[in-house]
Formats: C-alpha cells, structure tokens, sequence
C-alpha cells in the first residue's frame, strides 16, 4: 500500500515541521529524479517512483539519527499501513543489503538493529528499491547532484565510504541509463530543475571581485552548537552577520558583526565562498554578493549590544527563520563543503 501523490507531499510537509532541515528538499529533488527516471523506462510506474523518493527519508521526522532514521522510517510507515513506503525507508540505505556497508552512526537501540536485519533478510530488491537508491546518491537539497561529487562528500564528511556502495551506485546509474536509452543527467534535468521555484534565489561563486561583495554571513558555532541570533523587531532567527561599511576588508565586516551580534570575543574565522542572492528575493531589488564564513566561538562577552535582543546555542535548526529561502540554503552549502 502506498499514500497517493498528495497524501505523500502532505506527509513530508508534516515530518519537516517536526525536524526541519535540507533532509526535505533532498527528498524532494530524490522524488523528481526518481519520477523523470521511471517515466523513461518502460514499465514504471511513475507515481510510486516519486511517492518512494519523497518518504524515503521520512523517519527524520522524529529527529537527527543517523541508522535510526531508517527504523523509524520503517517503523511509522508501516503504523500507517504503506508497506511499500516502509520498504523503501529501510532498503534505501542498504545498496548490498548488509548494515556493514552504512556511512553513518550506528544509533540504534538493538531491537532496531535486530529489526532491520531482520526485514532485510527477507526482501528481494525490485527496480524501485535500485530506483531510490540511485534517486538519493543524486540527491542533494538544492538541486540534482553529480553522483560522484556527491559520493566524494559523503565520504568527507563521514571519514569512509564503502567501495561496493561507491561502485554499485555507478552501476545502477549505468543500469537505468540503460534501461532508458539516455544519459542519467539530461533524464533528471540535473541543470535547471530546482526542488522549489524559488530555489534559485541563491547561488554561489567560485571568485567574485572584491568590491562586489556587500556583507557577510557567519555560520557560528560554539562548543560544537549552533550559534543564532534574533533581532529585536523579528522573532525569526538568523545567523550573525550584516552590512559591510566603507573601508572595512570583509574579513573585517564578519569580525565586527560577529561580535555586534552574539558579542563573541574569543574566535577563529574562515571564509567558505561567495554566495549572491537573487533581485527577487534581495532587499533593494539587485542581485547582491555576499561572503558565507564559518566561525568556533570560544567566548562571550556578558552582555549583547546593539540591536539583537537575544542569541540561541542549540543543536537544532530553528523552524522559524528570518530569511527562510537563504540560511537554509547556505547551511546546505556548507554541509556540502564539508563543513557541517
Ligand atoms: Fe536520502
């Protein structure tokens, strides 16, 4: 038993109020390739394909796990009644079928552990099985990604990446390019399709000029916790950052509006890239240029200045974003690099 389209969409809707996060732009981009894939193969179904993609990963519903999110997938899908769904949560993360091959924590209870090898143990893997696993290593949040870049940084930021999931990746890549009689990339439009229409809103640079770039964002953390701030006439949150002034360096701009906005005193600070913002979606109606830092905090002044009432250290991503088509993107952007 499957949801239909709209019970599936409404679903991830649900599960990312509960646990916000990139996690739901992945599914979705994972559901639009694995939809264009199955309507370019002959004797797919192109619906289950994209209903499979989008609940893939929906056990993040019930927090930040790592193997976890596979159970709990697992787990609340069958509550429902959508075995196939259910399915695909726990196959989507095992390529050669076995636990060894997972990049992530193990941090599940053993009854868990037991659980998955079990169920494991009695699937034959199907075309939709090899589909979503195909659909998530293409996934990223912002758009369809090279499937090796995006392998290259698993493996960074997980230490390891199991050679037999690395090559069965490209070998049902190659399968389904097969199978379609067409090129994987050109199937899933990895260059223009975006997971929402304002997705482009933000893009990123290799090297812009110096004098284009107008302020800087600083990803903070401290103590390995995220560091937001809440200006005094909003009650979203924001990262520290700001407006460069006349003669300041941008190194300099983030300096000062990391320690205006979250009165840091003791930090280091690295520049990730340069990021603009689209007319659409900017404040003054132009496409502007900006410099996305990453900053360890080590100390806090007692008290805050100037015009943020209150700063936040937490583990979690706040739900309530001042710019919520930038931060999210930028923090995705980071992960990307490596960072997060
Ligand atoms: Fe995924």
């Amino acid at each position: 038993m499957l949801p239909t389209r709209k019970e599936a969409e409404a679903l991830l809707e649900e599960a990312e109020s509960c646990n916000p996060g990139p996690w739901g732009d992945h599914s979705r981009v994972a559901a639009h390739c694995a939809e264009k894939i199955a309507e370019a193969c002959p004797g797919l179904d192109a619906d289950k394909a994209y209903i499979l993609g989008l609940l893939h990963d929906i056990g993040r519903k019930f927090g930040v796990r790592h193997l976890g999110h596979v159970s709990d997938g697992y787990t609340y899908m069958m509550s429902l009644g959508f075995d196939e769904a259910a399915r695909i949560c726990l196959t989507h993360s095992f390529n050669n079928k076995t636990l060894d091959e997972y990049n992530g924590k193990f941090d599940t209870t053993e009854e868990e552990l037991h659980m998955i090898r079990e169920e494991l143990t009695k699937i034959t893997y199907d075309e939709y099985d090899r589909l979503i696993q195909l659909c998530d290593s293409l996934a990223g949040a912002g758009g369809v990604l090279d499937i090796e870049e995006r392998m290259g940084d698993v493996k960074r930021r997980y230490g390891s990446y199991s050679q037999e999931k690395w090559d069965c990746n490209l070998a049902l890549k190659k399968h389904f390019e097969e199978r379609a009689g067409n090129d994987i990339y050109r199937i899933v439009e990895k260059d223009t399709f975006r997971p929402r229409e304002n997705g482009t809103a933000v893009k990123f640079h290799e090297n812009v000029e110096d004098g284009l770039l107008k302020f800087a964002v600083i990803i903070a953390k401290n103590q390995g916790k995220y560091v937001f701030c809440r200006h005094k006439d909003r009650n979203t949150w924001e990262m520290p950052g700001g407006h460069r002034e006349s003669g300041e360096t941008i190194l300099d701009t983030a300096k000062r509006e990391l320690y205006e906005e979250t009165g840091a005193l003791d930090f280091s600070l690295k520049p990730i890239g340069v990021y603009s913002v689209a007319a659409s979606c900017s404040m003054d109606g132009q496409e502007s240029f900006g410099m996305l830092f990453w900053a360890e905090i080590k100390s806090f002044e007692k008290e805050l200045h100037h015009e943020i009432e209150k700063i936040m250290i937490t583990d979690t991503l706040p739900d309530q974003w001042t710019y919520p088509l930038i931060l999210p993107r930028l923090l995705q952007y980071a992960r990307e690099k490596g960072y997060l």
